[in-house]
Formats: structure tokens, C-alpha cells, sequence
């Protein structure tokens, strides 16, 4: 069976780019992207994980620890991880793991069948600091990943876990976010004294809690 969102995101020990690292030990009580990608010394991969880097801050302001995943040897992805430095202007110095017996991989559901009988697709993973699974995107080899997409995802996840509200579509931060149904409106107006904006009784703005 393969994961799905509110699942508890599998546990695992792995040999890594930053030494030996077992999962829930290394994300703690932070958030967590695991993302996969089809393999080393590929064009669309090297500019992925160097964006990844270069978006270190980002992460690392919501509170979010990312661990990419290969299903190349540990000595491939240390002279990939110099290349990758090279060519993106970067510093990758998040783990890379060596999926060689694709543990990682095939408890995550990454390597699609149809598409590669060997190599993982472009699977990413957000993981609640309780260790659910909140998000689950897959790319194919071709495509490279938004990875400001994938930081707007989890500012809404956030969002979300502190303070009850959605957002809608195209949202970006700054802009207005939407009142949960679970939340009465009686409700809503003491939670949120930036006021609502009220469309319909089940289409209820505020403005961003936490701007
Ligand atoms: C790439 O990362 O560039 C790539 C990998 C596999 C297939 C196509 C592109």
C-alpha cells in the first residue's frame, strides 16, 4: 500500500552524504522535505539540488530540515555534490542519501515502475513535526521541481497547524487566507480581530494572522 496524505511517514537509517542519519533523529521536532531524484551526474537533478541550497535560509526560517534521495552510491554523490557546488554556485551541505538497496525508496513509493524499473522519480514529501505526512508531489525525470512552490506549501501548512485557516488559490504570503469550515463564524470573529470579510457563509476571508 502506498503512502497517503496523514499517514505516519515511515522511519529509516540510511547512509548519507553527511554521515549515517536516522530519519526522525535528524528532523527532531522540526518539519521535513524528502525528496528523491532519478540520479547523479544528471542536468535537471544538479539544478534542483543547487536550488535547494541556495534556498537554505528559507528553509531553515520555517523551520524545516530537507534530505534528498538517490538510489546512486555514496562515492557517486560526494564527486556530484563538488560539480553541483561548481555549476549552481552553491553549498549543498543537506544530505544527500545512498539508496543503493532502495530502502528509502521503496518505503516511499519513489521509484514508479511504469516510468523507471530502476531509477526513483521526482517524489517529494513535507513531514509534520509530528511525523505525518503532509504533502506528496511527483514530477517525472523531465520536469524540475518549483521549489518556491514547494515553500509556499508549506507557509500554507503552517498556516494552517497555528491558526486554523486555508488558503485559496494562487495564494502567496501577504495576501488574504481563507477561514476553515470547522470554525463558526461566532468563532472566527474572536480568533481573528483583523477582521472577516465575508462572501458567503462558507467563503470567509481574513487577513494573514501572522502578518
Ligand atoms: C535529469 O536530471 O536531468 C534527468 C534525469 C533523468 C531523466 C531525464 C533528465
Amino acid at each position: 500500500m502506498s503512502l497517503r496524505l496523514g499517514d505516519v511517514a515511515p522511519d529509516f537509517t540510511a547512509k548519507t552524504t553527511e554521515g549515517e542519519i536516522n530519519f526522525y533523529e535528524f528532523l527532531g521536532d522540526s518539519w521535513g522535505v524528502l525528496f528523491s531524484h532519478p540520479a547523479d551526474y544528471t542536468p535537471v537533478c544538479t539544478t534542483e539540488l543547487g536550488r535547494t541550497a541556495l534556498l537554505k535560509e528559507e528553509f531553515a526560517k520555517r523551520n524545516v530540515k530537507v534530505l534528498a534521495v538517490s538510489v546512486d552510491p555514496l562515492e557517486k554523490h560526494m564527486g556530484w555534490r563538488n560539480d553541483i557546488n561548481e555549476t549552481q554556485n552553491c553549498t549543498v551541505d543537506f544530505p544527500i542519501i545512498a539508496d543503493e538497496d532502495r530502502t528509502v525508496s521503496n518505503l516511499y513509493g519513489m521509484i514508479h515502475p511504469n516510468a523507471s524499473e530502476t531509477f526513483t522519480v521526482r517524489s517529494l514529501f513535507v513531514i509534520g513535526p509530528d511525523k505525518k505526512v503532509k504533502l506528496m508531489i511527483t514530477y517525472p525525470a523531465s520536469t524540475g521541481r518549483n521549489f518556491h512552490e514547494v515553500l509556499r506549501v508549506i507557509d500554507s501548512l503552517q498556516l494552517t497547524a497555528k491558526y486554523s485557516v486555508a488558503t485559496p488559490a494562487d495564494w502567496k504570503e501577504g495576501e488574504d487566507v481563507i477561514v476553515v469550515p470547522a470554525v463558526s463564524t461566532e468563532d472566527a470573529q474572536k480568533k481573528f480581530p483583523k477582521g472577516l470579510n465575508i462572501v458567503k457563509p462558507y467563503l470567509r476571508y481574513t487577513p494573514q494572522p501572522n502578518k
